[in-house]
């Protein structure tokens, strides 16, 4: 079956829309992890738009499951990274201008710096997964760069009103998941995934860990968290 990480980033938006002290993006995770989840998911962007360096701190003191940072492979996160030791890093590519993270990493460009990023942090016992765009090629660099863990960005397919498992989009998260499953890479799947699109994935089981947050916050909003986490945990169980 596989695993649900629940990312908190959207608690802390509302929290830095007022630049108070809730909502509380630990106590978020909390609630996620007693409904079910598998894993915390945090981005600490440059720009500290929504989770703060206080929020990954705690939560690695906290989270009982698997905390996992999302960052850019900048020289300042790999310092925090390293530091505060997550169980996995995503590396993600950033936009200062974006509203959420747009693409997966082009490895054909950056190839060189992901490979010193994942070295750097793997010596510090930390598995690394690259966010990419389901193509082989990037699965095929992510593999030789030594990557632990390639995630498939769903939102091309997620983010098109009406696609379905038979359009073309889906396809290539087909052909992606289980070429990296036959690499022996683990296959984490993310982005825009939301109580509908899930149902799409029944049946793909390379796939080891969804990585969900928008949809489930805005359930969350108003019906509660523990719900919220725990209807998506339904769903992927039935998958
Ligand atoms: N995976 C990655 C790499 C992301 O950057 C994000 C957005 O923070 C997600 C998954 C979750 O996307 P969403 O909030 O649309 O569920």
């Amino acid at each position: 079956m596989a695993g649900l990480a629940v990312n908190v980033d959207h608690i802390a938006t509302l929290r830095e829309a007022r630049k108070i002290s809730y909502p509380d993006p630990v106590a978020a995770a909390a609630l996620a992890e007693l409904s079910g989840a598998d894993g915390v998911v945090v981005h600490l962007r440059k720009d500290r738009r929504h989770i703060q360096d206080r929020d990954v701190e705690i939560l690695r003191q906290t989270v009982q499951t698997k905390l996992i940072l999302e960052m850019a492979p900048t020289p300042e996160m790999v310092r925090i990274a390293t530091n505060i030791k997550p169980d996995v890093v995503t590396l993600v590519p950033e936009k200062r201008e974006e509203l959420t993270t747009e693409g997966g990493f082009d490895l054909i460009v950056h190839k060189n710096i992901m490979e010193e990023t994942v070295a750097v942090l793997k010596n510090s016992n930390i598995s690394v997964s690259i966010f990419i765009d389901p193509e082989p090629e990037q699965i095929k660099i992510a593999h030789k760069i030594d990557a632990d863990i390639v995630e498939i960005h769903t939102g091309k397919f997620c983010d098109t009103p009406k696609a379905t498992k038979h359009d073309k989009v889906f396809s290539a998260i087909i052909d992606s998941v289980k070429f990296a499953h036959k690499l022996k890479l683990g296959v984490h799947a993310g982005h825009g995934i939301c109580y509908r699109t899930i149902k799409a994935f029944k049946g793909l089981n390379e796939i080891d860990e969804f990585s969900i947050g928008h949809s489930i916050i805005s359930m969350a909003v108003m019906v509660g968290m523990q719900q919220a986490v725990k209807q998506m945990r339904d769903l992927i169980n039935a998958l």
